[in-house]
């Protein structure tokens, strides 16, 4: 069977950076940084940018684009073709599941964006105080119906577009409203440096205090530099396959990874230039854009309909990541068995809906019920997948392409010169897999 091929280097570039920019950046980047301490959390996570997140996406695209299949199959081949353990294949079959489980939160998360493009359409923001915007995002959550329905019109979208196949011109729509997306943020950035406090955003999130550095925020900087560049479960592999051979995955990788992050860091000055000048805690955790954006939302002119325009591209980065979390495992129901597209959608599309029926509840009336460690359903999945799965997805995928794979397979692929080469294998075979290995270490208790 002929595999459909991008158009050219800027659709792929836009499918990845589409499913790399989403919710990671606008939401989770955020408040992370809050959450975590501010410029130790940044320093640390632009670090696992470059010295993790760049090799390892590169590493993610070369063997999707060598093996030309989803990952379950793609590593069955790789691991054929080099003559290493068939067991390799089990890596792709964790990286499809590991998109599911993500896909259970953030449909949910994807539906308070949602409901924020109609709270800013009907003018809820106007004149908001900083008190009033957080008691509104707390009324959203304690309403399991209404986040059930948003839950459900996300996951209705993701998978109607699934259903249809990758080459259906959501890639066209990228063109257009990626570029919206940063340029509506320019504003966005604008408007915070003259109401907010961008001086104090700034010393926050860049002036370096390595006393801040704890163990903890390293682990979550490095889970987070998976999540943001989608790396690790096969999204990144399956978008690799569909992409020609004549494209070099060094730059790509470099352009996706620099759009990523900047976006990432550019609504966190405007977050927190707004919570500094309001007095709002930092720390808010995943509330924190809902509850600081429309402040500002409601005092600029016009702000009514900037902030629905902003919560629009919000939701259609979000939903460009989603449809990629789902990507892997239908191309593999497709290629493996006689279920049409459409059916292992609605399949798919109705047991993740289950899963994040359970984290709208974890918010209201599941508040209580822990699962491991004192968390609740939401937080279980989002540490799970985040801090676990994704790293390890991405050590294993290090380690085969780094030692099992025949070098030269690799550089056909790469296609480097031979310094940058080398830094590739210095940084795939040895930093990150060290790094990864040194944070799972700290987090089974080995080290303390
Ligand atoms: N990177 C996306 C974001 O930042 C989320 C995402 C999409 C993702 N596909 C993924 C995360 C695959 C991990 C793996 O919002």
């Amino acid at each position: 069977m002929q595999r459909s091929h991008w158009k050219n280097r800027w659709t792929f570039i836009l499918a990845t950076a589409g499913s790399a920019i989403g919710l990671g950046n606008i939401w989770k980047l955020p408040y992370m940084i809050g959450v975590n301490g501010g410029s130790a959390f940044v320093l640390v996570f632009i670090a696992c940018i470059f010295f993790v997140g760049i090799p390892l996406m590169m590493t993610e695209i070369l063997l999707g684009r060598r093996a030309q299949k989803n990952p379950f199959n793609g590593m069955q081949q790789l691991a054929q073709e080099a003559d290493a353990s068939h067991l390799w294949k089990y890596l792709g079959g964790m990286g499809m599941l590991t998109g599911l489980l993500i896909l259970g939160f953030y449909s949910v998360v994807g539906g308070w964006v949602l409901a924020y493009i109609v709270k800013a359409a009907t003018g809820s923001f106007s004149q908001i105080s900083a008190s009033q915007s957080s008691t509104n995002f707390d009324a959203l959550l304690a309403s399991p119906l209404i986040l059930l329905g948003w839950h459900t019109l996300f996951m209705c979208m993701t998978m109607g577009v699934v259903a249809r196949g990758v080459n259906s011109g959501l890639e066209k729509a990228n063109n257009i409203l990626i570029p919206a997306l940063f340029a509506i943020l320019l504003v966005l950035l604008g408007y915070s440096m003259s109401v907010g406090d961008m001086q104090a955003a700034y010393t926050f999130m860049f002036t370096p205090d390595f006393s801040k550095i704890t163990p903890v925020a390293v682990l979550s900087a490095l889970g987070h530099a998976f999540f943001s560049l989608s790396l690790g479960m096969g999204a990144v592999m399956v978008y690799g396959s569909y992409l020609q051979r004549n494209v070099s995955i060094a730059r790509t990788t470099i352009y996706i990874a620099l759009a990523d992050t900047m976006l990432g860091l550019l609504v966190g000055l405007a977050i927190y230039s707004l919570v500094f000048a309001n007095q709002l805690a930092p720390n808010a955790g995943p509330g924190l854009i809902f509850q600081t954006l429309p402040i500002a939302f409601g005092q600029m002119p016009g702000g009514n309909f900037i902030g629905m325009l902003f919560f629009m591209l919000v939701a259609f980065a979000a939903w460009t990541s989603a449809i990629s979390l789902v990507e892997p495992m239908v191309a593999w129901i497709v290629e493996n068995t006689q279920i049409k597209r459409a059916t292992s959608c609605l399949g798919i599309g109705v047991a993740v809906w289950l899963l994040g029926v359970a984290v709208v509840l974890s918010f209201n009336e599941w508040k209580d019920i822990k699962i491991v460690f004192n968390l609740n359903i939401f937080d279980t999945l989002d540490k799970l997948t985040s801090t676990i799965l994704l790293p390890l997805g991405g050590l294993l995928m290090a380690i085969f392409a780094g030692y099992a794979m025949n070098k030269n397979h690799v550089q056909d692929e790469l296609n480097l010169n031979r310094h940058w080469f080398t830094l590739w294998r210095v940084t795939n075979n040895l930093i990150a897999p060290i790094a990864i290995f040194g944070v799972f270490l700290y987090l089974f208790g080995v080290i303390q």
